[in-house]
């Protein structure tokens, strides 16, 4: 039998930003900031992680955008209460309008952000809460993370895009096994299916994400730019439009990249034999 929830207790009010973003050394840890809602994803919550995306994408301080939540949960999905019940007395066209922000920054602004990113999934982490996750370049998880689509639980699909950045990651037999039986699994589950890159323990899980974002940083950010976006649009191309764009992005890349770093790892590796591709990253 399921554990019966404590007695609702008066809680204070939200007082803090629901996001909160600290920017140091080329890094913005973003922090979605509920911990007493478990981080839960409200209407104000949408609205501030759009201005703050917005704002670090034109920061030049800024070089890799991590996303984390506050206390124990990385998202605990979408509110339940300040999303699904208020919006349900709202028109098809109402909700449209309401559903808007959501899916703005947790899929769509995210899948091409300018900039790399990272999600560090520190704790709990159901329903919507998957859509940033995948919707990030890269995801690294806590082992003691706890992921499900418990949508199946409480009379919901897992809509808003959370199935379609679930099959994109997960294999069938997995997606369709956690969608239909809501069951939660670890970070280690989670890495070995795919859903994120890798799961360390708790306590090295800050450790990790900032030599991972270290490493994205000493790239040429141009480049590094154009290879996400491009492994995320070839997806969904057939062979010979992914070609096509492939080499029309080779094109682009001669007049957007201020460094110029194909001629200058050519020259360096070819004349004056100072590195090698294969073992690293030229010198800047
Ligand atoms: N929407 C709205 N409120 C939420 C929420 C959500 N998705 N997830 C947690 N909360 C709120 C709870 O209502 C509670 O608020 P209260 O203090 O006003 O009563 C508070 O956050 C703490 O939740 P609680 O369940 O007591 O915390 P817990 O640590 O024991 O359990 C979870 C954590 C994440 C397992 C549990 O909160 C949960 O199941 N949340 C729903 C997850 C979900 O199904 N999300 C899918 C949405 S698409």
């Amino acid at each position: 039998m399921a554990t019966p929830r404590k007695k609702a207790v008066a809680r204070p009010a939200e007082t803090e930003a629901p996001v909160k973003v600290d920017i140091a050394g080329g890094i913005a840890w973003v922090t979605l900031n509920r911990p007493e809602k478990r981080n839960a994803i409200s209407p104000a919550l949408s609205a501030e992680m759009i201005r703050q995306l917005d704002l670090l994408e034109v920061n030049p301080e800024v070089g890799v955008v991590v996303i984390t939540g506050a206390g124990n949960a990385y998202c605990a999905g979408m509110d339940l209460k300040e999303f699904f019940r208020a919006s349900d007395p709202l028109s098809a066209e109402e909700k449209a309008v309401f559903s808007r922000a959501s899916a703005q920054w947790q899929w769509r602004r995210l899948n091409y952000y300018m900039k790399p990113t990272i999600a560090m999934v520190n704790g709990w982490c159901f329903g919507a809460g998957f859509n940033s996750v995948v919707s990030c370049d890269l995801a690294v998880a806590a082992n003691e993370a706890v992921f499900g689509l418990s949508e199946i639980n409480w009379g919901m699909i897992p809509a808003g895009n959370v199935l379609k950045a679930t099959v994109t990651t997960m294999n069938h037999r997995d997606s369709l096994y956690y969608t239909m039986t809501g069951e939660t699994f670890d970070g280690k589950k989670a890495a070995s299916m795919g859903l994120v890159n890798e799961s360390v323990p708790l306590s090295k899980l800050k450790k990790r994400v900032t030599d991972l974002a270290k490493i994205l940083l000493d790239k040429n950010p141009t480049t590094l730019r154009q290879a996400k976006h491009a492994c995320k649009r070839v997806i969904s191309m057939d062979w010979d439009a992914s070609e096509d764009y492939l080499f029309a992005k080779i094109d682009q890349m001669r007049f957007l990249d201020p460094e110029q770093g194909r001629q200058k790892a050519m020259t360096q590796f070819l004349d004056e034999k100072t590195y090698r591709p294969g073992l690293g990253n030229y010198k800047k």
